[in-house]
């Protein structure tokens, strides 16, 4: 009898920038069984700057482990049938501990933050060419706020007891997948000290051709390769829990989230994609073996290794900062709405935004611009401008910036992709993805079971075991729905003309 036959469970931690979860999968069906989340406080120090709690972090991720496992013992399934366990993260935020002590020397810099404007503007001036593009050979990204390399950099530049870790020996950096294993396998007791290859892609520091710590870049930013964790595949044992409910179980996946979710969406064919909308919003193009530079605008990145001796996959992908945050930012920032969930029937209430248009650049601009001087905007206000245009506008901005990632694959890929499949926290929202359907002109393909992402991530660790088979059966509970543009396409180029104009007027904005 093969293992794949009996009841096999395996866990996912879904970090994300908004909430952590720990979800339980039957590697059977993928059915997703039961799960538990918990908010993640945000803190803004100052304008622009973006921060967690690193052990905050870490504790929510203890507290979902635990009570998932209450709960998958209510369903009165024993939590002898887990198997193993995947990570699956925010990338690029950044956190620096000491090793003696165990705990963190700093807040950790969330990969929003654009506290690191000015340097990226140094670090361009000094490159040759005054380019961002210039290091996009070596890592496929561009020079910009959003990686961890210059947020690392600002705490060693910044941060005494930073600096006094490091002439000490003492410095650990991670991203927070590899802030997570530490501890979760030991920490200052012998924990294991990893990253995977698609986190360590979006560090700037890593050879996206050789995919190991490039002397290079580490040179270009100052840092010390001795601070940086070991690069692993995305599907191995890493290590074991060291306590809690699941005490003893390998962890044996590790992918960024939107990495995760290419995986959990099946995508293992080039030219396949997913966009995710979560806090931000992330559509990524499998481009099999070979690393694509974008000539628009576009990141090259890891899509996955399932396995030390697995190929690499690449991808291409179009990152947006603002989607949920937006949301987020209407229910705590400005009240309009009670829970992210009103948003849907706010919007719903008119039938257009009437002319208004909402460019939520909170972090300038990502994909395709890369402008951290950018800021948001409001536009075409009238008398009879309410929060219910607002709300539409909010979720028009997100589908907008889409079209903006899609023409920029499109035409980096040469292959118009025909339909779009997604995931993530909002595409339960039915409002938006009408929207986006109409607003791109091509079918909009959503799954029943949103969390693509801990799938992705609870693939990886079950494949690692031999557990989980990576076949279109494996997802025999998950269903999709379409849903079909209804707009001509005068009117969705009209529209999307219209909202060019609105981002031309966020651009430049800081003096
Ligand atoms: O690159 C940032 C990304 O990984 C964050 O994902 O799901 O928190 O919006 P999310």
């Amino acid at each position: 009898e093969s293992s794949v036959t009996q009841l096999s469970l395996v866990g996912a931690i879904d970090q994300g920038t908004s909430s952590t979860r720990f979800l339980i999968f039957s590697s059977q069906k993928a059915e997703l069984l039961t799960y538990h989340q918990e908010e993640i406080r945000l803190i803004y120090p100052k304008e622009g700057w973006v921060e967690e709690d690193p052990l905050e972090i870490l504790q929510s991720v203890k507290t979902c482990i635990y009570k998932a496992v209450e709960n998958l013992k209510a369903l009165n399934i024993s939590q002898e049938n887990m198997k193993c366990i995947g990570i699956t993260n925010q990338r690029e935020t950044t956190v620096v501990w000491d090793k003696v002590t165990g705990q963190p020397l700093h807040n950790a810099i969330v990969w929003l933050d654009t506290r690191t404007a000015s340097t990226v503007e140094k670090l361009i001036a000094q490159s040759p060419g005054k380019s961002k593009d210039h290091l996009r050979p070596l890592c496929g990204l561009p020079i910009t706020t959003y990686f961890s390399a210059v947020k690392l950099k600002w705490l060693i530049d910044n941060c005494q007891e930073v600096q006094d870790a490091l002439r000490e020996g003492r410095l650990m950096f991670g991203t927070i997948d590899s802030w997570l294993l530490w501890n979760l396998t030991g920490g200052k007791n012998g924990g294991q000290y990893l990253t995977d290859v698609t986190n360590a892609s979006r560090t700037m520091l890593m050879n996206i051709n050789t995919l190991q710590w490039d002397t290079k870049l580490c040179s270009f930013f100052d840092i010390p390769k001795e601070i940086l964790p070991e690069i692993r595949s995305s599907s191995e044992v890493y290590g074991h829990l060291c306590d809690g409910a699941l005490k003893g179980l390998p962890v044996s996946g590790i992918l960024g989230d939107q990495q995760a979710a290419l995986v959990g969406q099946m995508c293992f064919k080039a030219g396949q994609a997913k966009n995710t909308y979560g806090t931000g919003c992330f559509l990524l193009m499998n481009t099999g073996e070979q690393a694509v530079e974008s000539k628009h605008g576009l990141l090259t990145t890891v899509g996955y290794q399932l396995g030390k001796d697995q190929p690499v996959i690449y991808a291409l992908e179009g990152a947006i900062a603002i989607a949920g945050a937006c949301v987020r930012w209407l229910r705590d920032n400005m009240g309009i709405i009670k829970t992210s969930e009103e948003i849907e029937t706010l919007a719903s209430k008119v039938d257009s935004t009437h002319g208004c248009y909402f460019v939520p650049a909170f972090s300038g601009l990502f994909c395709p611009y890369w402008l951290a001087d950018a800021r948001g905007t409001i536009c075409g206000l009238t008398q009879f401008t309410t929060k219910e245009h607002i709300a539409r506008a909010a979720l028009e901005a997100v589908c907008f910036q889409t079209r903006e990632l899609l023409e920029a694959m499109n035409q980096d890929s040469g292959i118009p992709l025909k339909s779009l499949q997604v995931d993530g926290g909002m595409t339960g929202n039915n409002l938006l993805m009408q929207l986006q359907a109409d607003l791109l002109g091509i079918n909009v393909v959503r799954p029943s079971m949103p969390e693509t992402t801990a799938l992705g991530a609870a693939m990886a660790a079950g494949v690692a075991l031999g557990i989980w088979s990576l076949k279109a059966e494996d997802l025999a509970s998950i269903t999709i729905d379409t849903f079909k543009p209804s707009i001509v396409a005068k009117e969705r180029d009209d529209r999307f003309a219209q909202w060019k104009e609105a981002v031309k007027r966020s651009m430049h904005w800081v003096p």
